[in-house]
């Protein structure tokens, strides 16, 4: 069963590559990236996600792709003051990649919490009757999410995704950050399952950390972002 969408409005599918593009409350102000700010301190993930894994996986990892989208962004620019050619194919492939890394590890790092004061348990408020309306009930839902990140081949991530046109949850392996994605679909969660997000902590155990990742989910901002979708 299909959840119905309580607007006015019908559904439309108005946010074509918003997984590219991001979000309009997330957009940068300026002309570049710049890291985000966690909304909780280092030591606050443990013991599910340790204060050195995060603090690696956030300073460096995430850095790295706002460092990287930077350095394409100023190509263009150049090239385009010199009227110089680039090579479109490899530079926008490689653009995708570094903002596909940059929007996803916001979006992942948004959507967790301190176990006990704001992440774990159940899903709450409008986000819980759609989870209900489309998986039967939430255990069903978690068996499959936990199922596809568990099955991402190599490097990406599971994410938990909404599709304006059927008004149905969809659950989306994205490999790396940008392959496999099928546009128009909004995350409102994400789990990155890169080696780098969890090595530290569980070495090669992928279906450890994603075991507790349940712990940390922050499904009060999960369902905030499906309010707020779903009533565009
Ligand atoms: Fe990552």
């Amino acid at each position: 069963m299909r959840y119905t969408c309580r607007v006015s409005a019908p559904c439309t599918n108005n946010d074509e590559y918003s997984i590219i593009k991001g979000d309009e409350e997330n957009m940068e102000t300026g002309k570049s990236y710049t890291l985000p700010k966690l909304p909780y301190g280092y030591k606050a993930l443990a013991p599910y996600i340790s204060e050195e894994q995060l603090t690696l996986h956030h300073l460096k990892h995430h850095q790295a792709y706002v460092t990287g989208a930077n350095a394409l962004l100023e190509k263009f620019d150049k090239a385009r003051k010199d009227n110089a050619d680039l090579d479109m194919k490899a530079t926008l492939k490689e653009l995708s990649f570094h903002i596909g890394g940059y929007q996803l590890h916001k979006k992942f790092f948004e959507n967790l919490a301190p176990s006990g004061a704001g992440g774990g348990g159940v899903p709450k408020g409008e986000l819980a009757k759609a989870i209900d309306a489309e998986f039967g009930k939430f255990d069903r839902f978690k068996k499959e999410f936990t199922q596809a990140a568990s099955g991402v081949e190599g490097s990406g991530w599971a994410v938990l995704t909404y599709c304006m046109n059927t008004g149905r949850l969809l659950i989306m392996q994205l490999e790396k950050h940008n392959v496999n994605v099928i546009p128009g679909y909004r995350i409102l969660m994400a789990v990155d399952v890169w080696e780098h997000a969890y090595y530290l902590d569980y070495k090669n155990d992928r279906a450890k950390f994603i075991e507790a990742f349940w712990n940390l989910v922050n499904w009060d901002e999960v369902n905030s972002r499906f309010v707020t979708h779903v009533k565009k």
